[in-house]
């Protein structure tokens, strides 16, 4: 939808082929760069913003739409549970990182869900294990509260705001998970699109859109408690210098 609009899209995946399939079919539709990276993998990860900073002096938006419910193994080779690793701390990585290249009128579409459950920091930072469901929507309520806490902290910009792209979509996740056919995926990629540049978004920072409902609406409770996201975005922040220091 983004490149038909004519934006410049940089496209993020982990599988080359997919990612290569993807770049030849918009190819003639405009202009779409790849990026491969492993978000389960935090050295691909910073890596990777590395590589987008190198090759650009500013981004618009960044969509960190990629996420996981299940998977064959569970724990990264960083010691983090795949969900939380993927879903949250690869999103926060590359928010940070990428910030200098995001002006005070950019965007950060976080995807979250109507799944979203208490983070329990020690499932956080690896060191207890969670059932899928329970992993996933852990996940979902942290990268809410994360964003929210960002938000806060950067009240002129860019706008942050996170997102329920709508229950059981038909993706390969929906799909897979829950073995349901699903409902239309171009309901969630047309809110994406619709957040990334519609001007009426542009003074929602901090807040939490949900798809379900079609309208800006509440997360779970902790996602609404000031301290309690400044808290989960301080154990963002300790990961993350952990990781930039490895
Ligand atoms: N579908 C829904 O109803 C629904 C509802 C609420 C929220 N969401 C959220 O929407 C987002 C998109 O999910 P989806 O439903 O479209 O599911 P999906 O079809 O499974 O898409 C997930 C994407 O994330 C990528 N990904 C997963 N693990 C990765 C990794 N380690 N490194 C790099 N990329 C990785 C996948 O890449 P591969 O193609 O290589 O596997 C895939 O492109 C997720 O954040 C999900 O939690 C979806």
């Amino acid at each position: 939808m983004l490149v038909q609009q004519g934006h410049h899209v940089l496209l993020h995946g982990r599988n080359a082929e997919k990612l290569e399939n993807v770049r030849i079919e918009f190819a003639t539709q405009g202009a779409v760069e790849s990026y491969i990276a492993d978000l389960s993998d935090m050295a691909s990860v910073l890596s990777l913003a590395d590589k987008v900073s190198n090759d650009h002096d500013s981004i618009d938006v960044l969509i960190n739409n990629a996420g996981v419910l299940k998977a064959p193994q569970t724990i990264t080779n960083d010691g983090f549970d795949i969900r939380f690793a993927v879903n949250t701390i690869a999103p926060y990585l590359l928010t940070k990182k990428l910030l200098p290249l995001l002006s005070k009128f950019g965007r950060i579409i976080n995807l979250s869900s109507a799944a979203q459950a208490p983070v329990d920091l020690d499932a956080l930072k690896g060191n207890t294990d969670l059932a899928d469901m329970e992993a996933y929507s852990q996940s979902k309520l942290a990268i809410t509260m994360w964003s929210n806490a960002l938000a806060q902290a950067l009240p002129d910009g860019p706008v942050i705001i996170s997102v329920n792209p709508g229950s059981l979509l038909g993706s390969k996740m929906v799909k897979e998970g829950f073995g349901i056919a699903g409902h239309d995926i171009s309901i969630g990629a047309e809110i994406l699109t619709k957040l990334s540049i519609n001007s009426e978004f542009s003074d929602k920072t901090g807040q939490y859109f949900d798809n379900d409902k079609g309208q800006f609406s509440s997360p779970h409770q902790n996602a609404l408690d000031k301290e309690k996201c400044r808290s989960i975005m301080s154990e963002m922040e300790q990961i993350r210098l952990r990781l930039e220091q490895a």
